[in-house]
């Protein structure tokens, strides 16, 4: 049992969260500490605790979320500060952050920011962007407690909002502060809980003692001296040694490995001693990643420079080696005997040629660490009786040099696509090579050396014919299988001699600085040779304060807290999960399907039924009501039956009394299949014209006239992938009979509680009526939980129905990565008309979206990309064509966006290509295009109230775009090996669900005899505020302050027929359905006001009461004057839209592919601003989202239409350090919006497509390393903008030595869905 699950179920310390169970979000992470006997030294350290097997915590104290603060309690500073500075949306993530800075806190009370950067390695957040969670924990550093004393020359940020170190000072004063820090609880390391005195004198008194814990699979040992587990190791040959089981607890829970006897030999002193030798320092098998490390950084400082090469080269491996809570557990022996062929270790101890002392019971013998060591994929030499006692590390020689590098798609807590380590020594005073080890991971089954390489170097001098030969050599030598597991072939061969040459020219550095008669690296080249750190991000926020004046009690337009921030921070906010269990409930686990396209021949449950714990199966028979089920066409199945039609595809379901026996018995059901042809990819769709109906299309103008216009014609295409939501709660359902008349109460993780109430009856056979669905809040939802949580939920109540108990079902982050679906990959093909001068005159585009097995809601997806085709740029003569691919995919579905980003990037893409094909300028182009107030969209829609114009002209002069551009070519003549790119990007972003009868909304305002109100809507809290901005706006027109006024929960018994939370019109529609019925209850009310004006809230209550008024409201809104027809292309499509500007600049590496976001200004018009803490929070958490969706996160499927990417691990989404350096958000000023409540407008969805300003300043980068091997003019460029892609398109002598195998002749491991 991991310790997550003990403080989940057994404890009920909820506080603590599942997100991923594989070590890789950080949710469930605790500090641990434990006193060490033979160091007499007390250590903390955060530790994930979904990892963290119970047994290894014998004598530790464990500090949950709960340990340190609550808000009926005290507030820990630590949990005060990221509630007060915004860095909680849905919550999800929070308690994680919070222990991750309380154990940095524990450990260094005045730490650095670097130091708190390296604590959040390991800890995602999807909704905030994280600048907030930064920007709150600045305060406890030293670099001034605040901007880290950047903001300083233009005021400090506690006093001055917040500071940005090369933003302009009329930004810098115009910042309002969105939280004053100087109202911050302060901060006392001494306050801190001790560690337990009777743990400290068990630890001191313990008589060292062996352990034994029985569990029903397995028996784990742990012995306490080293004679004890040589002879356990002897006697149980086939036992798993268990240090961090950061590797076997990813083995078990996903691989299915069964191991029954594990031996757990962390405590013994001879496995976690440092000794330090003549030769070098060597590490007990069971140290510490953090361990190993922080000793290798003291013996840095005090060695002479020549012997610290392969430490520095290991020290630079750990930088970026998991997060900090797996470095706290993980053991460098386990890193070595996992085998792995991505190790980030391995190479180095290779290259270095690190000796190993292996022991058994009668012995110990040294081998040496090279490639005779690893015999294949995850093996080595050790033999069964064996263990890994050590690792000895040798000091570097003089004239040796080593460099170690790696490269993943994102930097931070990432596995390696390609990782080196390379030493070479060179005869003393000359520049010839007398020793070389090449080492490469991700190049084999193993960690290699590139043997005949470097045999084929020595003797030669270091030099560009050196580089040549090593280069072609190394071409021939470290080859790939077109078909190897991981893909990105050509990326990976091309990165060995990229790698190669980083290498070559770092030594060509060191050379000269000994005064070798070598080259001279060029001061172009130098920036390749240079290590990679990063920088802490500054940040400033621009908004409009409320006039002076202003009642302090009325919120409207002030930066309130989310009002659940404190209790998201403490782990009291209660999520689906965290409901207690029931008294009878049981768990269910899903039955999917491994195939894409088969018809199922059998199903046989025998074997799972006969399983421990195990109730009952559920398959589509057990279904009393309607199998057919989909949000808006019943063209999918609750569970299918005969047929399935996607790998995922719900088949059954086991339910038994804990998830463990639930989940271990849906893996024995067996189903038999018939396969039949399986159409996964758009162009497999399109070969098979595989379509769903209807084919929608926009047109305006005439095309042929437009096209004869044109100086100039183009075409083009592009792609975009998928994005899975990734919400930090995955998807979860507790459903619970009531033992009446057919009703189920039905708690969910749902954006669409109406939705979720008729498909569950549907399902049940019964009238919505007797569904009660609830949602309190959720972490997160994207777009993820509008429909596609109907799949579980009625599942779930079928069960529930079934067994008459309740049941409950959270899916584990991989099931739902592979289930649920994601946003929907584009595919769009382009032929634009144009001027010389720029101006667009023609545009033919079709978009092709890759629906998966059902509808879902893609066509209105489809609708919205077809209405943003031209995004900001009026195009005379148009037309749009949308389909929407029938593939054997899970269904694709809503997210944040909605098919606006997919149909406004292509927009881009030829926007790009006009520029560049002119050789134009881009940013002039696109500003020659942008619509002016009064056009017409392709949709005969005008434009009013026009202000991109103005975000645009805010957006140039903030970036100080031209300076930028003039700095950035200077920069690009001056540097080979990395460029930079710039970009600005308009949005135009329609607002109002694009299906009419959605624009509804509907509220209920109670007010009870003690003046408090009760206030339920329409509308779900995911994270985004909604609740927050409705008591704001119910304050306002009740006129009494927030604190007075609740919002409990969303459920279908108080507000019915409620529109999915989505379309970012929720504060639109709810926010007017709440004033509505607010402006009721201040109308019955008024009499009383009048008859007792010096009267209190609480009297006028009193007084209608006794008065026998009604003191309960409903209240409803509708949007007038909406309704678009494709027909006759005529009618409000939007109520209205939201517009804003983002310019961006990046810097790649164009031998990896490797980027940095050097800085984002955006500006966003979100009228007046409800709540401008909330709204700059939606602005910077969509555009980090939009930066996951265009430059790193990739969902891999195979060829047979198997997701390969289903976790934190191989799925990566936007770490703490992908912030732009320099972030500014300004929200634009004085742009009221009379078509929403308050002046308001939406902002959810719109900000997101700003991170394109990203992808194109990439591509702009590209394009000037292209330059550089004589390539112009426009080229594709897919998205996202990988560091694969990058580092294709930057084409060089390199890749020309690595080209692409010929399509067709042969099987990929992944593709292009
Ligand atoms: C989220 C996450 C991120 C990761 N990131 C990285 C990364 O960036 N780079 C990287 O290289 N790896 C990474 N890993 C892999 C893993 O963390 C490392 O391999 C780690 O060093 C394993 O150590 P451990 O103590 O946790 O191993 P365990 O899981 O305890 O054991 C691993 C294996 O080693 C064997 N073993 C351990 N000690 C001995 C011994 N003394 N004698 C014989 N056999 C032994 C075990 O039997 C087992 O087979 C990551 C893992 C996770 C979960
Ligand atoms: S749940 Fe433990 S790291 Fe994600
Ligand atoms: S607030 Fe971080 S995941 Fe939602």
């Amino acid at each position: 049992m991991t310790l997550l699950t003990y403080l989940r179920r057994k404890l009920g310390l909820t506080g603590t969260k599942l997100g991923c169970a594989e070590g890789g979000c950080g949710a469930c992470t605790v500090m641990v500490s434990r006193y060490q006997t033979h160091t007499q030294q007390l250590l903390h350290y955060a530790v994930n605790a979904c990892l963290a097997p119970l047994c290894s915590l014998h004598l530790v104290a464990v500090t949950t979320v709960e340990g340190i603060g609550s808000v009926a309690r005290k507030l820990h500073p630590v949990q005060e500060r990221i509630a007060r500075a915004h860095g909680s949306q849905c919550g999800f993530c929070t308690p994680g952050i919070v222990m991750s800075m309380y154990a940095l806190l524990r450990n260094n009370p005045t730490p650095k920011m670097a130091d708190v950067e390296e604590a959040f390695q390991g800890n995602l957040c999807r909704c905030t962007g994280y600048r907030p969670i930064l920007e709150g924990y600045k305060t406890f550093t030293v670099e001034g407690g605040c901007c880290g004393g950047k903001g300083r020359e233009n005021g400090c940020c506690m006093a001055n909002g917040n500071g940005a170190e090369k933003s302009s000072e009329e930004d810098t004063n115009e910042a309002t502060p969105l939280f004053t820090a100087t109202d911050f609880a302060p901060f006392d390391p001494t306050q801190e809980v001790i560690f337990p005195p009777e743990l400290m004198s068990l630890t001191k008194g313990q008589r060292s003692g062996s352990l034994c814990f029985r569990g029903d699979r397995a028996v784990w040992l742990q012995p306490d001296s080293l004679d004890e587990f040589l002879r356990l190791k002897w006697e149980h040959p086939d036992a798993r040694v268990v240090v961090g089981n950061t590797e076997v607890g990813i083995e078990v829970k996903f691989k299915n490995m069964v191991y029954p006897v594990i031996l757990a030999p962390a405590f013994i002193p001879e496995l976690n001693t440092v000794t330090h030798t003549e030769d070098g320092v060597v590490f007990g098998a069971a140290c510490t990643l953090s361990h190993m490390g922080a000793v290798l950084k003291e013996m840095v400082k005090t060695l002479p420079p020549h012997q610290n090469e392969v430490f520095l080269a290991v020290l630079e491996q750990l930088r970026w080696f998991a997060g900090l809570q797996i470095r706290n557990v993980a053991a460098v022996g386990g890193n070595i005997m996992t085998a792995s062929p991505i190790s980030d270790l391995n190479p180095v101890f290779m290259a270095a040629g690190c000796k190993l002392t292996l022991m058994d019971k009668d012995g110990s013998r040294v081998v040496q660490m090279d490639d005779s060591f690893f015999t294949g994929y995850r093996k080595t030499t050790l033999r069964p009786q064996e263990v890994l006692l050590s690792i000895e590390i040798p000091y570097s020689k003089k004239n040796q040099f080593v460099s170690a590098f790696k490269q993943s798609p994102r930097r931070e807590d990432d596995i390696s696509i390609v990782t080196a380590a390379m030493s070479v020594t060179i005869t003393p005073g000359t520049d010839v090579v007398e020793d070389l080890g090449l080492s490469y991971g991700g190049m084999a089954a193993t960690t290699v050396l590139a043997k005949k390489t470097a045999s084929r170097l020595l003797g030669r001098r270091w030099g560009e014919g050196l580089l040549e030969e090593a280069c072609s050599s190394l071409a021939e030598e470290m080859t790939l299988d077109p078909s190897a597991p991981g893909g990105m072939v050509t990326y990976r061969q091309t990165l060995t001699l990229s790698l190669f040459y980083k290498f070559y020219l770092m030594v060509l550095q060191k050379l000269r600085a000994q005064g070798v008669n070598v080259a001279e690296v060029g001061a172009d080249c130098l920036s390749a040779a240079e290590i990679y750190h990063p920088e802490t991000p500054s940040s400033v926020q621009i908004y409009q304060a409320v006039p002076e004046g202003r009642s302090q009690d009325d919120a409207v337009g002030r930066p309130m807290m989310h009002l659940s921030a404190l209790k998201q921070a403490t782990g009291e906010a209660v999520y689906c999960d965290d409901v207690p269990l029931y008294e009878n409930e049981l768990y269910l686990a899903l039955v999917t399907s491994s195939k894409a396209h088969a018809n199922i021949l059998s199903i046989d449950s025998s074997a799972a039924e006969q399983m421990p714990g195990v109730v009952c199966c559920v398959f589509a028979d057990d279904i009393p009501g309607s199998n057919a089920t989909g949000p808006i066409v019943y063209d999918e199945t609750v569970i299918a039956r005969h047929q399935v039609t996607c790998v995922g595809h719900i088949i059954g379901a086991v339910v038994a009394d804990t998830q463990l026996h639930a989940q271990r018995a849906a893996k024995a059901v067996r189903i038999q299949y018939e396969e039949l042809p399986a159409v996964v990819t758009i162009q497999e769709a399109i070969a098979a014209q595989s379509f769903y109906q209807p084919i929608r299309t926009i047109q305006k103008g005439d095309l042929e006239v437009g096209f004869k216009q044109a100086d100039h014609i183009l075409e083009g295409e592009m792609h975009i992938g998928g994005q899975e939501h990734f919400y930090l709660e995955t998807n979860v359902t507790l459903a619970v009979p009531r033992g009446e008349d057919g009703e189920m109460e039905v708690f969910a993780s749902t954006q669409s509680a109406s939705k979720t109430q008729s498909l569950v009856a549907k399902a049940l056979g019964v009238p919505a009526n007797r569904v009660v669905v609830r949602v309190k809040r959720m972490g997160g939802g994207f777009g993820g939980k509008e429909s596609r949580t109907t799949v579980l939920s009625t599942v779930v109540a079928v069960a529930a129905n079934k067994l008459k108990r309740p049941v409950r079902c959270m899916l584990d982050r991989d099931e739902d990565m592979l289930i649920t679906g994601g946003r929907h990959p584009f595919y769009g093909k382009y032929k634009v008309g144009f001027l010389n001068s720029g101006k667009v005159v023609a545009l033919d585009v079709s978009y092709y979206s890759n629906t998966g097995n059902s509808m879902d809601l893609s066509l209105s997806v489809l609708e919205r990309a077809l209405f943003h085709m031209e995004n900001s740029y009026s195009v005379a003569n148009v037309r749009g064509r949308g389909y929407l691919c029938r593939t054997n995919l899970p269904s694709n579905t809503a997210f944040r966006g909605f098919g606006g980003p997919q149909g406004m990037m292509v927009t881009e893409s030829w926007m790009n290509d006009v520029a560049q094909s002119l050789g134009k300028p881009s940013e002039e182009v696109r500003r020659l295009n942008l619509y002016v107030e009064g056009e017409l969209t392709p949709y005969n829609q005008i434009l009013d109230q026009f202000t991109l114009d103005r975000c645009w002209d805010e957006c140039l002069s903030r970036s100080v775009y031209q300076e930028r551009r003039a700095a950035v070519d200077l920069y690009n003549r001056q540097n080979r090996w990395t460029k930079r790119g710039l970009a600005i990007v308009p949005t135009k972003f329609g607002i109002s669900f694009t299906a009419v009868f959605l624009n509804q909304a509907g509220a209920l305002a109670h007010i009870y005899t003690d003046g408090s109100v009760l206030l339920t809507h329409g509308g779900t809290e995911m994270g985004q505020g909604l609740h927050t901005k409705m008591v704001q706006v119910a304050s306002r027109v009740l006129g009494i302050p927030c604190s007075k006024i609740h919002i409990s929960e969303t459920s279908t018994n108080t507000v019915p027929n409620t529109s999915p939370t989505a379309a970012s019109a929720s504060s639109d529609l709810n926010g007017a359905a709440v004033q509505n019925a607010c402006e009721t209850l201040m109308k019955r009310l008024e009499p009383y006001k009048t008859k007792n004006p010096k009267g209190t809230w609480e009297d006028w209550v009193k007084a209608a009461y006794f008065d026998r008024v009604n003191l309960s409201a409903n209240g409803f809104y509708k949007t007038p004057d909406l309704g678009y027809d494709f027909d006759s292309n005529s009618g409000r499509a939007f109520n209205y839209f939201s517009y804003g500007v983002a310019c961006s600049e990046v810097e790649i590496d164009c031998l990896t592919g490797a980027h940095r976001n050097l800085s984002t200004t955006i500006v966003m018009d979100v009228g007046h601003s409800l709540n401008p803490a909330i709204d700059i929070g939606q602005v910077e958490g969509a555009f980090m989202q939009g930066l996951g969706l265009f430059t790193l996160e990739e969902l891999h499927y195979s060829p047979q239409g198997v997701l390969l990417t289903r976790g934190p691990g191989s799925y990566k989404i936007p770490a703490f350090g992908d912030i732009p350096t320099q972030l500014t958000v300004s929200l634009l000023r004085d742009a009221p919006n009379d078509k929403a409540i308050f002046a308001s407008k939406a902002v959810g969805e719109p900000p997101l497509f700003l991170a394109a300003s990203v992808f194109y300043a990439i591509k702009d980068a590209i394009s000037a390393a292209r330059v550089e091997s004589g390539i112009s003019g426009p080229f594709r460029l897919d998205s996202p903008a990988s560091a694969e892609r990058i580092r294709n398109a930057c084409s060089d002598r390199f890749t020309k030595l690595c080209p692409p195998a010929e399509p067709g002749t042969f099987r990929p491991w992944s593709v292009q869905v």
